[in-house]
């Protein structure tokens, strides 16, 4: 299953938002019937004319849900994308109904929220819904292998070798303790691999989220248990989306 038409009727996701965002999740303002049109409403944007508040609706997936097996399989991606992902699209509509964030585009909401004890609820399912976003589309079937050369000579000019970037990778998704992420990212010029926990996203420190890792437990417990390092290392080798990470890398 690609998508249900019922969860996500705006037609495709693309980068068009001025925040050069890289998932690009709408809102529900209206019907779109070409990708062209998608444009406008890219990370939740308005029209300026007054119209009720309208939700986030859940991203479709890149791919099929078997098109990540052996690696990742279809019963971990319905659980993950069907259920956990869905359900941070769900509770943050209900939490931001009739409040002032209603009408906020994702990233905003969540940067407003990010350190707030007393909207944490509203940071923690505003940061999953963009960070599963940008997760399935960091990785894709057949992916892997050699990155692209403009992305190959800016990992090794920060991390040596394309070997050592992966490596730094796994290295910060392994010592993740509990839930959390591991990410590529770009600080400046440089890349850098990092963590974070639970919801956090590198967007609130001012840093450009390149490609990411989920190390939740529902992201590998169906298929690997409690051999994580399996699970990212194939990621890693084998579903890995360069090109995305190219894209959010300039
Ligand atoms: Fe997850």
């Amino acid at each position: 299953m690609l998508y249900s038409p019922n969860k996500f009727k705006e037609a495709d996701m693309k980068k068009t938002d001025a925040t050069n965002s890289s998932i690009g999740l709408s809102r529900r303002s209206f019907l779109i019937s070409s990708s062209a049109g998608v444009a406008w409403l890219a990370m939740g944007g308005h029209s300026g004319t007054a119209q009720a508040a309208t939700p986030f609706v859940l991203p479709p997936l890149p791919y099929a849900e078997n098109a990540l097996e052996p690696v990742i399989s279809a019963r971990t991606i319905s659980f993950h994308y069907g259920k956990h992902h869905k359900g941070y699209v769900d509770n943050l509509n209900k939490l931001i109904a009739g409040t002032e964030y209603a009408d906020l585009p994702l990233e905003k909401i969540i940067m407003v929220t990010a350190g707030q004890t007393e909207k944490a609820l509203i940071f923690n399912n505003a940061a999953q819904v963009w960070n599963h976003t940008f997760y399935w589309k960091s990785m894709m079937p057949k992916g892997g292998g050699e990155p692209p050369n403009a992305l190959k000579r800016k990992m090794e000019a920060s991390f040596g070798s394309v070997e050592a970037c992966k490596k730094e990778l796994l290295s910060a998704a392994v010592s993740q303790f509990g839930s959390g992420w591991a990410w590529l990212v770009l600080d400046g010029d440089k890349l850098k691999a990092v963590k974070t926990s639970n919801a956090d996203v590198p967007l609130t420190t001012g840093i450009k989220p390149v490609l990411t890792v989920d190390v939740w437990e529902h992201a590998y417990y169906l298929d690997c248990q409690n051999r994580r390092v399996d699970y990212v290392n194939a990621v890693l080798d084998k579903l890995v989306n360069w090109e995305f990470a190219l894209q959010n890398a300039t």
